[in-house]
């Protein structure tokens, strides 16, 4: 909500009126100015132009203020225990777990939220505890993250077979024909992992969610890296059904900074394999007979104790965000990003540059 509101250095009227002129939709996204104000006039009094959205939103002050009452009226224990505190605590997290699938339109009999501290813990889960074995393949586009790239070590490590798809300039997009053809490789009764951005961090484009039912038609699963898509778009997973979503909160409403989530399909989370056991992830686990059993949900991959304190605010950050209303968000985004990108073809070439659509 920082970069999608005017800045402290106010556009000239005329400059408004052709930059509403151009893109009216603007209009209809007043409401963030307000909120502006009583939500993060800390900007205007330390003069920052904020535009790093992908990186990290701001957070609102009352997100902050409500999270501190909430703290300050509740006794909160480690949830691992049974105690009256724990048990708060464990209501606080489950409730939003709750609100996390209803934000995302997910079913709870699909879905299942993991905590995780960052998207980036997310793509380890799935990267470490899936069942990659030689023989199995691992194709990703050419515009991912990192830390989904980084999964091609694991891949690797047990003697599975990774590919890219390339990315064409100057769109930056994927060849849809190639697409296919890598897709039609699956190969039948092995385990084939397809990862790509809903928006790539590299380049801004955001790749057709189509891909997902295409690809698990053709006998993938989908990890759909949702990190940099999420904070201005909505992701509803009662109509795309990735198998595997990674993000974090912080990109989303910037507050609670050590927070994340695994979003999988349960049928999906029931391939996975941890490589290990910690407190937490396990029913029992014998020192003198060397066994373990898993927990059951997503206790099994959340490692020692959650964030308890921090997590309430997630949901209170979700709460956030509706009510200032993705869509205006979205709808402020799509306009700034077209304007911006407008201004610097126009830069480039000279001239007045050519309006630039930016869904
Ligand atoms: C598309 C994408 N994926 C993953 C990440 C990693 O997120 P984090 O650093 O919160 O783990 C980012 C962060 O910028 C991102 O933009």
């Amino acid at each position: 909500m920082n970069a999608i509101l005017s800045g402290p250095v106010a556009p000239s009227a005329q400059r408004r009126a052709e930059f509403l002129a151009a893109w009216p939709a603007f209009a209809a996204t007043e409401a963030l100015d307000r909120l502006r104000q009583s939500e993060f006039s800390r900007l205007d009094r330390q003069g920052h132009v904020y535009l790093d959205f992908t990186g990290g939103g701001l957070y609102g002050e009352s997100q902050v203020r409500r999270h501190a009452n909430l703290l300050a009226s509740h006794v909160l224990g480690n949830p691992h225990s049974r105690n009256p505190t724990s048990r708060t605590a464990t209501e606080l997290v489950e409730r939003c777990r709750r609100r996390v699938l209803e934000f995302f339109r997910a079913s709870p009999e699909e879905y299942l939220v993991i905590f995780t501290a960052n998207a980036s813990q997310a793509l380890k889960l799935v990267g470490e505890s899936y069942p990659f074995a030689p023989g199995d393949e691992f194709l990703l586009t050419y515009d991912n993250h990192n830390s989904v790239n980084g999964i091609r070590e694991f891949d690797r490590a047990h003697g599975a077979h990774t590919t890219y798809i390339p990315v064409a300039p100057p769109e930056m997009r994927v060849d849809g024909a190639a697409l296919q053809r890598s897709l039609d490789r699956a190969r039948p009764g092995r385990h084939n992992l397809f990862a790509f951005p809903a928006q790539s961090n590299f380049s801004g484009v955001q790749h057709p969610l189509e891909w997902i039912a295409d690809a698990q038609a053709k006998g993938w699963d989908v990890l759909l890296d949702a990190a940099a898509f999420v904070p201005t778009n909505r992701l509803d997973l009662s109509r795309w059904h990735p198998d595997f979503v990674a993000l974090s909160f912080y990109k989303m409403f910037g507050y609670p900074t050590g927070a994340g989530a695994l979003i999988g399909r349960r049928e999906a989370l029931c391939k996975l394999h941890r490589p290990w056991f910690a407190g937490g992830t396990i029913e029992v686990a014998s020192v003198q007979a060397d066994r373990y059993a898993m927990a059951a949900g997503a206790a099994a991959f959340e490692d020692g104790t959650l964030d308890y304190t921090s997590l309430p605010a997630v949901e209170l950050g979700l709460d956030f965000i509706e009510a200032a209303g993705l869509d205006v968000i979205h709808q402020r985004v799509r306009c700034l990003t077209g304007w911006l990108l407008q201004r610097l073809a126009a830069f480039l070439v000279g001239g007045a540059g050519e309006k630039v659509e930016h869904h």
